[in-house]
């Protein structure tokens, strides 16, 4: 049966999804896989997909007693040739749910081009099944609508990507991947050079240097869809390879950034979704998107808000007062319609806050027109009016609030919190919200090295208003990076960069790179600075995560063709796998790891 010579004969005329009434009558040949097959009072049923849908084909002993009685052999994902007549369905026999669900084909014949083995599951089941099996099969994974869709929806985003930026005067240029580490903050993944010994290459974790040095080399505009690898802890917005949409302007400020980004994002979501963007988008300074939302990339559907009640606890004998003494703060949460929260909901709540790192969370409510909770006993009846004024607390509400010596701490786990509630309690709005978040700091203190780390990479430029702080008081100076957050996803970041080599050295100061180690990492970036370099700056957006917004998919994942799992190993080519000794012995590199057994 099989080993068929695909003939001129048996190419499709029409493809899967297509045949409508409006074809009634017309002879077609279709191709595609066999999704479903019925077999009812001697006529089979069969459900024939490709890329575009499924349609419904008749096979009738009657009237084609072989062709019949060979498509009894028929199995699931079959490749197949049918050639017939498209027909308006019986009356009653219509299936809406298919866009061809009116017609289907009476096969005459068929040309079985490719049986399949026993797939380990039925694509239209993938929702279900484990999805180290459906990766380990992408390719069945794949021959569904939803991911067919997907990666046509990447398709188009990646093609108006490249239109947009081309017609405002952008170039697409590749940079390497073989290279020399970025700082973008992840491990590297490191590729070992067998012609210079005891040497490696690192994939880059973004192309940030060579699109600086494009700017120095007269690019004037740089654009690239360019692969990324870090050598990080994954999650459901993150893998070990990924895409950027990354982007470089000279002579500009963050306002032209900003200026070309907005229309960009707002036209391709107008093209994807048909939803209308406004631009200009919110800011929010990255000090209020902490105070207010707790996070640095804010959710805004959800409506609650952080509240400062320093204030109320400040003075007095309280538990919280020392905190206080000592330059904490005190942070609250209103839930409306949190008073119906039942005690152990609330006291779930309660060790989730310990868990994120909080000592404590307590709460108010409002009961029989007074303030209750186990903290009201140490306030006034003056700071008891307070805290109910700052907090907006009614009858319906719960207010929760926590203490912190760190006004970060406090705020981003009341800023947990706050997305948890809202999840469970269903107060997530619709929509596309979208917000750029600015004025980060330069640096963060890292506890663990004992020193200050940059917030994005060290070449972002400093605010020039917070200069003067760079050697007294690092931590206080803001940096001219911005974020574009959408529904509480970073979707893109970019910054205006330092283009005076003299700046760049004192941000290594800063940052306790010593001027050989800066030499040896970065010598070859500090040299082209040296030779003329305009203001420049830029911006790269998660193209995987763009795509997975608009696709509306819980993952990255489901918006790569051929994606790594939670363990950064792909199950379907079985990579990263053991090589050849004499492959490492070329490489002149010894492995440390434990013996594995031959059967790996
Ligand atoms: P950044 O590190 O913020 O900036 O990355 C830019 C955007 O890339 C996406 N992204 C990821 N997507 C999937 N998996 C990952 N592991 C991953 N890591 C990052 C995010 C993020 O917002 N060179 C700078 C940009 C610049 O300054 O111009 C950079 O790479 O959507």
């Amino acid at each position: 049966m099989t080993g068929a010579v695909f003939s001129e004969e048996w190419k499709r005329t029409l493809y899967c999804a297509e045949p409508r009434e409006e074809h009634a009558g017309r002879r077609a040949v279709l191709n595609g896989w066999l999704r479903a097959r019925r077999d009812l009072g001697g006529i089979i049923f069969i459900e024939l997909w490709d890329h575009t849908g499924v349609v419904q084909i008749v096979f009738n002993p009657e009237i084609i007693p072989e062709a019949h009685a060979r498509a009894k052999d028929l199995r699931s994902e079959y490749v197949l040739a049918v050639r017939g007549t498209i027909r308006v369905r019986p009356e009653g026999t219509e299936n809406t749910e298919l866009d061809t669900g009116n017609v289907e084909l009476l096969a005459e014949d068929f040309m079985l081009l490719s049986p399949s083995k026993l797939p380990p599951f039925d694509p239209d089941d993938a929702d279900r099944v484990n999805e180290e099996l459906r990766m380990k099969y992408r390719y069945i994974d794949l021959r569904r609508g939803d991911m067919q869709r997907n990666l046509r929806i990447r398709h188009r985003i990646a093609k108006l990507t490249r239109d947009y930026f081309d017609k405002n005067g952008f170039l697409e240029v590749e940079t390497p991947i073989l290279t020399k580490s970025t700082p973008e903050g992840a491990r590297d993944y490191l590729v070992p050079s067998r012609v210079n010994p005891g040497d490696f290459f690192a994939l880059p974790q973004s192309p940030q240097l060579f699109k600086q040095i494009l700017m120095i080399s007269g690019c004037d505009r740089y654009i690239q869809i360019a692969k990324c690898f870090r050598d990080e802890d994954l999650r459901a917005d993150r893998q070990p390879e990924f895409t950027q949409i990354d982007v470089e302007m000279s002579f500009i400020t963050e306002e032209d950034i900003i200026g070309l980004i907005e229309p960009f994002i707002a036209g391709v979501f107008k093209e994807m979704t048909g939803d209308e963007i406004p631009v200009p988008m919110p800011r929010l300074t990255w000090k209020e998107a902490i105070e207010r939302f707790g996070s640095d990339k804010p959710d805004m559907r959800v409506e609650m808000e952080i509240t400062d009640v320093t204030e109320v606890f400040a003075g007095g004998e309280n538990p919280f007062s020392s905190v206080v003494g000592e330059g904490g703060v005190v942070k609250g949460l209103l839930v409306p319609g949190g008073g119906s929260l039942s005690r152990k909901e609330i006291t779930e709540l309660e060790a989730r806050a310990i868990e994120l790192g909080s000592a404590g969370m307590a709460n108010f409510q409002v009961r029989d027109g007074s303030l209750r909770g186990p903290l009201v006993k140490f306030l006034s009846g003056d700071a008891q009016s307070m805290l109910v004024k700052l907090s907006g607390l009614t009858s319906d509400g719960i207010f929760f609030i926590m203490a912190d010596r760190s006004w970060t701490r406090a705020c981003e786990t009341l800023g947990q919190i706050r997305l948890e509630i809202a999840r469970d309690r269903g107060l997530v709005g619709g929509g596309w919200k979208f917000l750029w978040v600015t004025e980060f700091p330069l640096f963060e203190w890292d506890d663990e090295s004992k020193r200050w780390s940059p917030v994005h990479h060290p070449f972002t430029a400093p605010m020039n208003e917070d200069i003067d702080r760079l050697k007294s008081d690092p931590g206080r100076v803001r940096s001219r990076a911005y974020d574009l957050v959408l529904n509480g996803v970073e979707l893109g970041g970019g910054s205006i960069r330092i283009h005076d080599p003299q700046m760049q050295s004192l941000v290594f100061d800063a940052l306790n790179i010593s001027p050989e180690l800066a030499r040896e990492r970065f010598g070859f970036l500090l040299d082209a600075l040296s030779f003329g370099t305009p203001p420049h700056g830029g911006v790269a957006f998660g193209l995987d995560r763009l795509v997975m917004m608009i696709c509306g998919a819980k993952s990255i994942r489901e918006v790569i063709a051929f994606p790594k799992n939670q363990k950064a190993q792909c199950p379907m080519t079985d990579a990263p796998s053991s090589v050849e000794k004499s492959q490492t012995e070329q490489l002149y590199i010894l492995s440390t790891a434990p013996e594995r057994d031959g059967s790996q």
